[in-house]
């Protein structure tokens, strides 16, 4: 019997025991059956949660690009691994084959290391959903260089903070990109972004808009003619099990964006796992995840956990609405797609949309289709499950984060019977548990609590970048011993789980995971601001939106609140993107805090919300008549 693929329930029950029983036999034979080592472990895992360290599969020697594609080039080279789909539909698709992009990736991977880059240097990656932007995460694992991908949406001050954190020594971007009927200027961007960091030497541009940009001598070349003069063949470098393999930024509930760091092995070996078991991948299968290669989603489930397993993954540029609200659909039909994962944002504006965008589409190519982001709805999985499933596709509600690497709570596709709302059981290797304010464990059935974990995985982030004492204070502090996840969680009668949502200053906006403090510190940087406090209030279509409570300082008083409203939201737009801007603003004249100087912000969610029926104890505050007046203002 083979461990990769679980075929039923029972084996699930199977497995997953094994994992818990003996981690380092489950875990080894998976990764020793289903991949190419340049040598073996010492040790399956080596940990100490106490101190956060964590070490899986020690000194192992492996490429991830190797797994992903050389070893599939005898049986598949002619296969298709990635299917292009442009943002414009009568633009062509482009099918690129194993062959060819063992080519393209060697390619790329001898002009980065002619233009100096080295093992262990680190790559900002700035670039739209192009085939490109495939390329250079693998060619940087190609040659040891350590990929930072930072999504195309921010803004130029959010990336440079993110180069600057890991001293990124060359960018990868281009001209500029497409999204729907607009064309957005990528360069000049980095261009803005790359005044305030000195740590960058180069700076390639893929051509995709043909657009006019700025080219500074001697920093920035363009891709092509560098990629044109390349050798087609490349020795991949010999990495270390621990080596970092990509950092990807996420954010905190306080403070700056935190680098998470993934290393090599652990994470090749779980993505793959999960990736075949989640979505039942089986040979010949069109694999198509929605989101942005600038995500954890994309990093683990567009390129590596489908290559991993030598799948074809489609790459779509575009949006949802563009040219209509059909396109999603178009896309499944034309390329034939499997399995299709998406986020509940993404379902929800197409719900609200004419039913017939979905029926002009039979959909019967789509065997299995997957949610991830946020917790999702039950009108919405029913309108997933009616209208994209045709009832008959298992719904996967995949419940994880930036910092798990890959799926941790979901069904598994025909084996796990799936209940609306619920991400249901945990994938094999994966110890959750629930726990009281006393961090006390709670056993039994039907119960809530703080989401944690108790064993390492194989794809847990390592550190954060430079700040291995704010990883540890983050996630191994509040319960010693675990892993704490943020999320608040239900388990129901039958021990499946549910998400609730966030329990820390962390607000889910379509998905994007949006610390409130670094958004508080955009708005306070506007010189009428005084202070300000996010909350996150339930949106029809975004899940959440942002609820600012603004406090003026005196200069600000007189002025006209519209404008001072869209002010502060171009100030968010500039520092952190347009993703964090707010739904709401209300000026006040404070806030509600504790004598420790908190801001209470359960009261302001409920405000937020208009739910003003019970606001519990307010006694520890020092202002409580702020709390009628915030609320009176709202009314
Ligand atoms: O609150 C949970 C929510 O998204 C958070 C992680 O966000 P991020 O690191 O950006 O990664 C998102 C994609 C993996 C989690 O702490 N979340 C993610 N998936 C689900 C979810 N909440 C409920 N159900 C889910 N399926």
């Amino acid at each position: 019997m083979s461990y990769y693929k679980i075929e039923n329930l029972e084996e699930y029950f199977k497995h997953y025991k094994k994992s818990i029983r003996e981690p380092k036999k489950f875990w080894d034979r998976i990764a020793s059956e289903n991949f190419t080592w340049y040598q073996e472990w010492d040790n399956v895992i080596d940990f100490n949660m106490a101190e956060a360290e964590i070490k899986w599969f020690t000194n192992a020697k492996v490429n991830i690009t190797k797994n992903c594609i050389d070893r599939h080039l005898a049986k598949r080279g002619e296969k298709t691994a990635i299917i292009f789909e442009p943002n414009d539909p009568s633009e062509a698709a482009q099918h690129i084959s194993y062959n060819e992009l063992y080519e393209r990736v060697s390619k790329m991977a001898n002009v980065l290391r002619e233009q100096g880059v080295k093992k262990g240097d680190r790559v900002c990656i700035y670039l739209p959903m192009i085939p490109e932007l495939a390329i250079s995460l693998l060619a940087c694992a190609r040659i040891g260089a350590i990929h930072s991908v930072v999504f195309a949406g921010f803004s130029a001050s959010a990336v440079a903070s993110r180069i600057n954190d890991c001293e990124c020594k060359m960018v990868i971007t281009s001209d500029g990109s497409y999204r729907g009927n607009k064309a957005i200027d990528l360069k000049g961007i980095v261009d803005e972004a790359l005044e305030k960091c000195p740590c960058v030497e180069t700076v390639l541009v893929a051509k995709r808009t043909n657009t006019n940009v700025n080219m500074k001598e001697g920093r920035d070349q363009w891709l092509q003619p560098l990629l044109d003069d390349a050798m087609n063949t490349n020795v991949a470098e010999i990495m270390d099990a621990e080596d970092p393999l990509f950092i990807l930024y996420t954010s905190g509930s306080t403070g700056k964006p935190k680098g998470m760091v993934h290393t090599t092995a652990g994470y090749m070996v779980y993505t793959a796992y999960t990736f075949k078991n989640v979505f039942s991948y089986e040979e010949n299968d069109v694999f198509w995840c929605t989101a942005d290669i600038g995500w954890i989603t994309g990093h683990s489930y567009i390129l590596y956990g489908p290559l991993l397993n030598g799948a074809t993954t489609v790459i779509f540029e575009g949006v949802p609405s563009y040219p209509d609200f059909s396109r999603f659909w178009e896309v499944i039909e034309k390329h034939q797609v499997t399995q299709f994962y998406t986020a509940p944002t993404a379902i929800r504006a197409l719900a609200k949309e004419s039913v017939e965008y979905v029926q002009k589409y039979p959909l019967q190519s789509l065997k299995v289709i997957g949610s991830v982001g946020e917790p999702i709805n039950e009108e919405a999985w029913h309108w997933y499950n009616d209208h994209v499933g045709g009832k008959r596709c298992p719904v996967v509600d995949t419940w994880w984060q930036t910092e798990t690497g890959g799926i941790m709570i979901s069904p598994l596709a025909f084996v796990t019977p799936t209940k609306p709302t619920y991400a249901s059981l945990p994938l094999p290797g994966i110890q959750p548990v629930l726990m009281d304010e006393k961090r006390n464990e709670i056993e039994g059935n039907q119960v809530t609590g703080s989401l944690c974990i108790k064993y390492p995985w194989p794809s847990i982030a390592r550190t954060i970048w430079g700040d291995h004492q704010r990883y540890k204070e983050t996630y191994f502090s509040a319960f010693p011993g675990k892993y704490f996840t943020g999320d608040g969680a239900l388990r129901d009668e039958v021990g499946y789980y549910r998400i609730t949502g966030r329990v820390d200053d962390v607000v889910i906006v379509s998905g994007h995971n949006l610390g409130t403090a670094p958004i508080e510190d955009a708005i306070n940087e506007h010189p009428a601001v005084a202070e300000s406090a996010i909350v996150g209030f339930p949106h029809d279509i975004k899940g959440n939106a942002l609820y600012g409570f603004v406090i003026l300082k005196e200069s600000g008083e007189n002025r006209d609140r519209d404008n001072l409203s869209k002010e502060i939201n171009q100030h968010i737009s500039d520092h952190i993107g347009p993703i964090a801007k707010l739904d709401k603003i209300q000026f006040v004249s404070g806030l509600p805090k504790t004598r420790s100087g908190k801001i209470m912000r359960r009261i302001l969610r409920k405000i937020a919300e208009g739910d003003f029926s019970n606001f519990g104890d307010i006694t520890t505050l020092l202002n409580p008549e702020i709390v009628d007046e915030i609320k009176d203002g709202k009314i």
